[in-house]
């Protein structure tokens, strides 16, 4: 099937999943909505969280998307239970990937670096309990960190000073591994390197995400067959900078529009 795929965030963020899920699925075509204008999403509360993502679910139904990625760990954690529960499209979500971080540590300590909305959510909290009885979660939530992302510093002392503030109590917790679990993160990850050294494994739930989209396509028989060039649309409600950055690059296999506009 020729219809887009979905994909909603509250930034530029989200296009880290995006990435992910294009490299697993190249003929696909896919609609990106990034609802900067209303970033951070981390710091409002789980009813102004739930009526964003409606908003948005409505933008990328009307143009008659086949599967919608809440490709934001905030949204997904607050609101996928309201998005299955209302509409008759397969949605994909994204949390925090505990689990893998669980099996691999060895110091019996791990590290999340993610929002405010992810950290306090209902989902997170069953989630995250079922790992507390036998290892020990650092939660840290990164205030700031989209803000400076959304802006295009992913290199600026702003933003190294903070990653700096987060991580080194991480550090000294022992954890071995730290995961990103918000989807504007996995951009920081060369800054991130240099703070926590390569003994500190970083995980990020990005290629997790791309294998459940491409399985529930095919149960779904969603799956576009036909190999032609594909196409990518991307809205914003922002200056569109920071965006174009990231998706439009030497790969002229597909076809990429970067569009402001309000929604
Ligand atoms: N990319 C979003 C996430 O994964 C950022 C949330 C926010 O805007 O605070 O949580």
């Amino acid at each position: 099937m020729s219809n887009p795929i979905g994909f909603f965030d509250s930034g530029v963020g989200g296009t880290s999943i995006w990435k992910e899920v294009i490299a697993l699925l190249p003929h696909e075509n896919t609609i990106y909505l990034s609802d900067s204008k209303n970033a951070p999403y981390g710091e409002k509360s789980k009813e102004d969280i739930v009526a964003l993502c409606i908003k948005n679910t409505e933008f990328l139904l009307k143009q008659n998307c086949k599967l919608i990625v809440v490709a934001c760990n905030t949204a997904t954690t607050n609101a996928i239970e309201y998005l299955r529960n209302t509409y008759n499209v397969p949605f994909i979500g994204i949390e925090p990937a505990i689990k893998p971080a669980a099996l691999k540590t060895k110091t019996n300590t791990i590290g999340i670096l993610a929002t405010k909305g992810t950290l306090n959510s209902a989902l997170f909290e069953k989630t995250s309990s079922t790992f507390r009885t036998h290892i020990k979660i650092k939660e840290t939530i990164g205030k700031g960190l989209v803000e400076l992302i959304e802006k295009g510093k992913f290199n600026s002392k702003e933003t190294t000073a903070l990653l700096q503030y987060y991580l080194q109590p991480m550090i000294e917790e022992n954890i071995d591994a730290l995961v990103l679990g918000c989807t504007h993160y996995p951009y920081l990850i060369p800054q991130i390197r240099k703070i926590v050294g390569n003994t500190i494994k970083i995980i990020d739930s990005g290629e997790a995400v791309a294998k459940q989209t491409k399985a529930i396509l095919k149960k779904n028989e969603l799956l576009q067959l036909q190999k032609e060039i594909s196409k990518h649309f991307f809205y914003i409600n922002m200056d569109k900078n920071t965006l174009k950055k990231l998706v439009l690059n030497a790969n002229n296999k597909k076809q990429v529009k970067v569009i402001e506009t309000t929604f």
